[in-house]
């Protein structure tokens, strides 16, 4: 761990940085995918692609569709139209373990930590929920054993890493906010993937355990994963995204590096139209322009 800047990664696309711009080394990409909720168009996103070996952050005020467009991505829901691609591998029809399998894994906004179940549990399950197996039955002796002593090593491993290692048969349920989003990211590590998404990793958190899970996404950055999450703290996504992409009423409109795009006319508008709270002088990057008004 060292409080110095992280080295960003740069080069990442080809030509001009703009809405659905290509990508050099794409790890994802999606085009024409939409999702409607009744008359609500969730998601729309024309063309995006993800760059590999990268942190990519996916910002928008609320309800802008930036989950929604996870869950489709991740096959824990189904687009209306489009294609989605991993690795060159279409990912229509497929469902979440499938997807999981093929080395794209996600947390949750919500964290999906099973309380009753001790941390180490939780930490088995991610090697079987994720590859898709039956959780019940993965409890069953007979069935476990075979891979148990494996799977328990992997899970000791990285409960260490992420300063569990002492919880370990603890409840879930004992765990702060913070430990909860640790426990997740550790558990979604156990199938050893190569897209890691976050959705919302730093929201509940307190400062105390910020600064060990920003360290743990640049570290997953720099074993060689991919990373893409959704984040409302401006102030970690400068600090650790290579490329920010902007999602505003189900559309990207904008996307390029932190510096950039933060200053582009179309942020600040996504911003200002309904996430007040947003310290906008962070997304600016001019602190004096905040007019803290009342809601009219
Ligand atoms: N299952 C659903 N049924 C109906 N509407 C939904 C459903 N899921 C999401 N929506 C709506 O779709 C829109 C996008 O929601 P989504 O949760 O994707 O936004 P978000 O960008 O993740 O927001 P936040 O930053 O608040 O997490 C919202 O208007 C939301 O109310
Ligand atoms: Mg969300």
């Amino acid at each position: 761990m060292s409080n110095s800047e992280p080295v960003k990664a740069t080069g990442l696309h080809v030509g001009e940085a703009s809405p659905g711009v290509a990508k050099v080394d794409p790890i994802l990409k999606a085009s024409n995918v939409t999702r409607k909720f009744g008359g609500l168009t969730a998601v729309n996103v024309e063309h995006v692609e993800i760059p590999r070996g990268a942190i990519t952050a996916l910002i928008g005020p609320n309800g802008a569709g930036k989950t929604t467009f996870f869950n489709l991505l991740t096959g824990f829901d189904s687009p209306d139209t489009g294609t989605m691609e991993f690795n060159g591998k279409s990912l229509s029809g497929m469902r979440s373990h499938q997807i999981a399998k093929l080395g794209q894994v996600r947390t949750f906004q919500l964290t999906k930590a099973l309380s009753l179940l001790t941390v180490l549990e939780n930490m088995k399950l991610g090697a079987t929920d994720q590859a898709g197996e039956k959780i019940l039955g993965s409890l069953i002796p007979q069935i476990w054993r075979k891979q148990e002593a494996e799977i328990e090593k992997r899970a000791e491993e990285l409960l260490r890493r992420f300063k569990l290692y002492e919880k370990k048969e603890d409840f879930a349920a004992s765990l702060s906010g913070g430990q909860r989003k640790l426990l997740e990211m550790a558990r979604a590590l156990m199938t050893n993937p190569t897209l890691v998404m976050l959705d919302e990793p730093m929201a509940g958190v307190n400062p105390a355990l910020t600064e060990s899970l920003l360290e743990h996404v640049l570290d997953l950055k720099k074993e060689g994963m991919t990373v893409l999450f959704v984040e409302h703290d401006m102030h970690m996504v400068r600090h650790i995204a290579d490329w920010v992409i902007v999602m505003a009423e189900g559309e990207i409109v904008a996307e390029g590096p932190p510096d950039q795009v933060m200053k582009e006319q179309a942020v600040i508008d996504a911003y200002l139209g309904s996430h007040q709270e947003t310290d906008l002088g962070v997304v600016t990057g001019r602190i004096d322009i905040i007019d803290d008004g009342e809601k009219k």
